[in-house]
């Protein structure tokens, strides 16, 4: 079956921001040691979007996917005082508009810790990561109806640059 979701498209210049002030908020990559913690916290977002939570088959492709040698996806965890409270997934891609566009696939905090600054914290490091890697803008999407993901996302200067439905042909889930 084939099923539309409508998105709003947002963008941003990739930029240093090291004069902005930083919550306590320490970033690691996702690695073996951590991954459970990440895909606790990929369950939530699951939850929160209403999509089928991930199963054990989705847990090895996801761990294939972000820790093998050719990952398709990198992952980020946030922390405060040891506990792993936020996370995203980012990727490259460069075919359109052929300059290379950091594409912030999820961002995602626990609800306790939300509206504290851990969000932007987070949305930050992947604007800088954006920079490093020579990519000249930052691109996502969002829910029309993530209004709080919305004004979020202008909060952190975001532009919505397009409205798109998202198609698909293949079956979610398994
Ligand atoms: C969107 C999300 C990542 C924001 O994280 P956060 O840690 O709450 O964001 P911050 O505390 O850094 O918020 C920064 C600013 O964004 C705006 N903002 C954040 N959450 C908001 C909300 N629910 N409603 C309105 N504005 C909001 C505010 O202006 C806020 O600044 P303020 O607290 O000084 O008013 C978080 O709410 C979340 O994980 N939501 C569920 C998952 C999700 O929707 N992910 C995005 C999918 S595309």
């Amino acid at each position: 079956m084939t099923t539309r979701r409508p998105h709003h498209v947002f963008a941003i210049q990739a930029c240093t921001t090291s004069d902005v002030s930083r919550s306590a908020v320490t970033i690691e990559k996702v690695n073996p040691s951590n991954f459970n913690d990440f895909f606790r916290l990929i369950g939530k977002l699951a939850q929160f979007e209403h999509h089928p939570l991930p199963d054990e088959k989705a847990r090895k492709r996801l761990r294939e996917g972000g820790l093998s040698d050719n990952p398709n996806y990198e992952a980020y965890l946030g922390f405060t005082d040891g506990k792993p409270i936020a996370c995203v997934t980012v990727y490259l891609s460069s075919t359109c508009p052929a300059s290379p566009t950091f594409f912030l696939e999820n961002i995602f905090v626990l609800e306790e810790y939300r509206k504290t600054g851990v969000g932007s914290e987070m949305f930050r490091f992947c604007q800088e990561e954006a920079k490093k890697r020579g990519c000249e803008h930052m691109e996502w999407r969002v829910h029309t109806w993530n209004v709080p993901a919305i004004r979020f996302y202008e909060q952190c200067g975001g532009k919505c640059i397009d409205r798109i439905d998202t198609w698909d042909t293949l079956p979610r889930g398994n």
